[in-house]
């Protein structure tokens, strides 16, 4: 396997920046960047050194979905024997998108696996597997509904059509639009949450992700549980006592 379809760079303090390197294909998801991503997440989410990790792509895509060209071809056993990507959807700490340009089918459903997408003007998100008789297969008819709500997902998924970065923002699938190339604002907003207790940031990403799939009351119970295991750290400590100290906290990650 070649390390280059998957750039690492360490862009600030505590940040992984994951890109992805395809730009000829428009960072089209073949079995090689799959792989790349499942073997490099899990491996990020056991540094302590990182906190926060941001996944972009090149300038005019993001990643315009699985490999078609791949898929050509392709038998139904032998899409059931393909490793999917549950690398995103599993990491324990905050991973951000970035996407200039193309997110579409698998690069949207990548996005939507993200915990914040940011977007630049010119980015485009779209569900186009419809086109092409396929049905989404990463999260597209499951977790884009729960984000951009039925009617605005149903016109995505039954169409195909794009959608500009303006009515993403507006569906609430992108939390800001940037305009030329949106890496530095994500990069930024990852050093800012990697500035924060990392332990603190998990208990939270998994309250919000583990919560939105159960009833409120035994969400609230979750929450609550979450609330009272950050007591736990070092790092409330160090939080109330810059608070009392009027000084910036430095969290340690204990
Ligand atoms: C393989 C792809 C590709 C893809 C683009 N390319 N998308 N190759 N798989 N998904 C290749 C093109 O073949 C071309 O290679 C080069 O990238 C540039 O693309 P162009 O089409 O020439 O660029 P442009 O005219 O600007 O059009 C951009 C585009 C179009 C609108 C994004 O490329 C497009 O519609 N792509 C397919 C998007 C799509 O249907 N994605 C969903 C896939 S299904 P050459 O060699 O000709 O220069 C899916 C299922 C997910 O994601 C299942 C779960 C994982």
């Amino acid at each position: 396997m070649s390390a280059n379809v998957l750039l690492v760079e360490h862009p600030a303090p505590h940040v992984v920046l994951l890109r992805i390197n395809r730009p000829e294909a428009l960072n089209a998801l073949n079995a090689e960047v799959r792989e790349a991503i499942n073997t490099t997440l899990p491996r990020l989410d056991a540094d302590p050194e990182v906190r926060c990790v941001v996944l972009a792509g090149s300038e005019k895509s993001f990643a315009a979905g699985a490999d078609i060209k791949e898929r050509a071809g392709m038998s139904a056993v032998d899409v059931m024997k393909m490793s999917t990507t549950r690398g995103i959807a599993v990491f324990s700490k905050p991973i951000i998108a970035a996407v200039n340009g193309f997110a579409l089918g698998g690069g949207c459903e990548y996005a939507l696996q993200c915990d914040i997408v940011v977007a630049n003007d010119r980015a485009r998100f779209g569900q186009p597997e419809i086109k092409l008789g396929l049905v989404p297969g990463a999260g597209g008819t499951q977790r884009l509904p729960r984000v951009v709500g039925k009617h605005n997902a149903m016109y995505m998924v039954l169409t195909g059509n794009m959608v500009s970065a303006q009515d993403a923002l507006r569906m609430g699938l992108v939390c800001e639009v940037v305009e030329g190339n949106c890496d530095a604002r994500a990069i930024e907003l990852a050093a800012q949450i990697a500035a924060m207790a990392p332990l603190t940031a998990r208990l939270i990403k998994e309250a919000v992700n583990s919560g939105a799939d159960m009833a409120l009351d035994a969400a609230l119970r979750l929450e609550t549980r979450a609330h009272q295991l950050a007591f736990a750290t070092e790092d409330v400590r160090e939080g109330i006592a810059a608070f009392i100290e009027k000084r910036q906290a430095r969290f340690g990650g204990n």
